[in-house]
């Protein structure tokens, strides 16, 4: 039945890129003559086809295959776009470092409207080195050092509510978790009942975020929509509350509050509301991804699982059983986990690549980029690449004992855009990572190799898992 189907699509695909191919041939001389050429590659099955590919398979295969086709840049047709990938870390390193002023981030206007036009992902210049000032300051080590026993408390609850023996979504657990400590992070100590509400109307956003863009009541979209309204309406009110305490928290939303440009202007509300919902989004789903495949990847190598608890344990004991709290340095003296962490994030490489825009033409190794096309360094790629980690495919902590070779190792991007969470994220693995070897046990249920897109990978059905307390 599948093949039937996957045949009439194919079909469908041909026959419509065809059309498209023959009008293009038309077009094609309007376009002036260049002496760099278009990178190697198809174009064909354009709109659908190769989006539906994209997203469908499995993004290791999809790439994969182009790369050992074409090379180490090809260009292809993906949602509705001519785009041209690169899979080496020079090429990466070109658009996302060097000549990043080069190439702009795009996203679909559907989503900016979830999310809100002025956050930092959105932009370029200045508001961009403003905004991302900000979100990366209030992030930063000194400040994070400070949020250790609270994030240890939201891991704690966390994984006190998994020990219950039964089957749990483990991808959704840490979402909830890594929402929390998103929550922690913009607004330090939030009142309870605001938490409640930003969750339950955050949550509707979320599921529309991933559905089909449309006005029509009733939609995931559309239901959104008006929760993103919603929402604006309770951070308007936390806004205005923080404004007249005047706190001198170091949080993200008192530093936005805080914050004056060169001619002393604040931030408008609108433009520290959109900030707030774009740094949750961001936080959550990358965050609870790469937790997941952690909880997976432990769960699958038994020796890997030993070595990790063997380091924790020590640490826990140290603490009198976790009578006393983690601390700053105990959470960076972690090797073993540090390096557990690192390879999940280059295994699983939930960021496949990222999603630019020529913003002129551009010439890159004797090709031409030409201005409005997508540019896509392919991380993925990179991380799965035999000449820059060997046996690509085996989880192996040893690889991470020395530093990976320059630009070949980026899960959290790279240049004025790459992650400005980074060490946030790590730190709430860590401490995630701490009391789940400490105190539980797991056991995955169902089937264990699947892997599903939405759009982050993740183990199919967000790793179903039953949890108990370990007994002493
Ligand atoms: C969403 O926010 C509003 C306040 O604007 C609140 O009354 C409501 O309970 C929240 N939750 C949902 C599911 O709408
Ligand atoms: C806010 O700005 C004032 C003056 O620019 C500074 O002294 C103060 O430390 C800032 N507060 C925070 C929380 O950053």
């Amino acid at each position: 039945m599948d093949a039937i189907l996957t045949y009439v699509f194919i079909f469908l695909f041909t026959l419509l890129s065809f059309v498209i191919f023959m009008k293009r041939d038309k077009r094609g001389g309007q376009v002036p003559q260049k002496r760099a050429q278009l990178p190697p590659g198809s174009l064909g099955w354009p709109y659908i086809g190769e989006t539906l590919q994209l997203y469908s398979q499995n993004p290791n295969t999809f790439f994969s295959s182009k790369q050992k086709r074409y090379g180490e840049i090809f260009k292809t047709h993906i949602l509705g776009c001519p785009s041209v990938m690169l899979a080496s870390p020079e090429a990466a390193k070109f658009v996302l470092v060097t000549r990043a002023h080069l190439f702009k981030p795009t996203y679909p206007k559907s989503k900016e409207r979830l999310i809100g036009p002025s956050a930092l992902f959105f932009h370029q210049g200045d508001y961009h080195m403003r905004m991302r000032k900000l979100v990366q300051g209030s992030l930063s080590l000194d400040i994070i050092r400070n949020l250790v026993p609270h994030i240890e408390g939201l891991a704690v609850s966390a994984t006190d509510s998994w020990a219950t023996g039964q089957v749990i979504d483990t991808f959704h657990q840490m979402k909830k978790l890594s929402f929390e400590v998103g929550i922690l992070a913009i607004f330090g100590n939030l009142e309870a009942h605001y938490k409640e509400e930003l969750k339950k109307n955050y949550t509707i956003v979320d599921k529309g975020y991933n559905s089909f863009p449309t006005n029509i009541p009733g939609t995931p979209y559309k239901k959104a929509l008006l929760a993103r309204k919603r929402l604006r309406v309770i951070l308007g009110d936390i806004i205005c509350e923080r404004k007249e305490k005047r706190l001198l928290e170091k949080d993200l939303l008192c530093c936005m509050l805080n914050s004056t440009d060169e001619k002393g202007e604040v931030l408008a509300d609108d433009q520290i509301a959109d900030n707030i919902l774009g740094v949750l989004f961001a936080a959550q789903d990358t965050t609870a991804s790469v937790m997941t495949w952690i909880v997976k990847y432990l769960h699958d190598d038994p020796k890997l699982l030993e070595a990790v608890k063997a380091e924790q344990k020590i640490i826990r004991e140290a603490n009198e059983e976790g009578q006393q709290p983690l601390s700053w340095a105990q959470t960076r003296n972690m090797p073993v986990s540090h390096k557990v962490i690192f390879e999940s994030l280059r295994m699983a490489t939930i960021i496949s690549f990222a999603f630019r825009e020529a913003v002129v033409d551009v010439e890159y190794k004797g090709y031409l980029i030409p201005k409005g096309w997508k540019v896509m360094p392919l991380f993925r790629n990179i991380h799965h690449n035999p000449e820059y980690f060997a046996d690509p495919h085996k989880f192996d902590l040893s690889r991470f004992e020395v530093a990976p070779k320059p630009n070949t190792f980026m899960p959290f991007g790279s240049g004025v855009h790459a992650c400005p969470g980074n060490e946030l994220a790590k730190l709430e693995m860590l401490v995630m990572m701490h009391h789940l070897v400490t105190k539980l046990k797991w056991e995955v249920v169902g089937s264990q190799s699947e892997i599903q897109y939405s759009p982050f990978p993740v183990p199919l059905h967000g790793l179903p898992a039953k949890f108990w307390k370990q007994s002493a």
